[in-house]
């Protein structure tokens, strides 16, 4: 029976107790932080520990997210995809210079530093990938989540990587100009990553190195 506050994860937990024990479904959290939960629900990518079934019709239909690698059930491993990504991109600060224990703190531009805040909110929850009709099609299309990751370090004053050396890994179909720009994934997004904007600045940044080499 529906209670009042309900989520789809309590529901898939009673379910599981009561119908189904060998039911498979993803959940740490349940307050959207993990970014573990995320499923198709009549066929939107969201999370859902955050998905009230007040809001659902009567007829709802559950899919796991596309794309990654099937678990069972509703289980996916995000981990997979998002660990070559971050190999792929390289997400580290790049910087040559020798950590010195000592130094202080160096200080940051407020602006550039909720910027780099706003990209590192992602929880990694893959909705916007499995909602992507690129990453559908191919396979090793960065996707948006992989676009904003990029956007983080291109942001960070730390990192020395120049624009030509982004564009070797992102300039080319499989990266940000494989995007088709239509923004599922920013609708999508359950934590209101700023998408529209990490693939507009990355895109820009990338379209003046291509054009400069032709
Ligand atoms: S705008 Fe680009 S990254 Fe976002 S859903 Fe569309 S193709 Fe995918
Ligand atoms: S950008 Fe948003 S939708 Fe995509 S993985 Fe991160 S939190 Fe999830
Ligand atoms: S359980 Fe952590 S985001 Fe849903």
């Amino acid at each position: 029976m529906e209670e009042s506050g309900m989520t789809l994860f309590v529901v898939l937990n009673k379910i599981r107790e009561e119908q189904d024990p060998t039911l498979r479904f993803d959940f740490v959290c349940r307050a959207s932080i993990c970014g573990s939960c995320g499923i198709l629900v009549n066929g939107r990518p969201t999370l859902a520990c955050r998905t009230l079934t007040k809001d659902l019709p009567d007829l709802t239909t559950l899919l796991p997210l596309p794309v990654f690698k099937l678990l069972g059930d509703l289980s996916i491993d995000t981990g997979i995809w998002f660990r070559e990504m971050s190999i792929h991109t390289e997400s580290w600060v790049h910087n040559d210079e020798k950590f010195d224990l000592t130094a202080q703190e160096e200080r940051m531009d407020n602006e550039i530093a909720l910027m780099i805040y706003e990209a590192e909110r992602c929880i990694e929850c893959g909705c916007c990938i499995g909602g992507c009709m690129m990453t559908n099609l191919k396979p090793n299309f960065i996707g948006a989540a992989g676009i904003n990751r990029v956007a983080r370090f291109m942001m960070d004053p730390r990192d020395k990587r120049s624009n030509q050396k982004y564009f070797e890994v992102i300039g080319n179909k499989e990266g940000v100009f494989g995007c088709i720009g239509l923004l599922a994934c920013d609708d999508n997004c359950p934590v209101a990553v700023p998408l529209r904007g990490q693939i507009t600045y990355v895109r820009r940044k990338m379209a003046s190195v291509g054009w400069k080499m032709k």
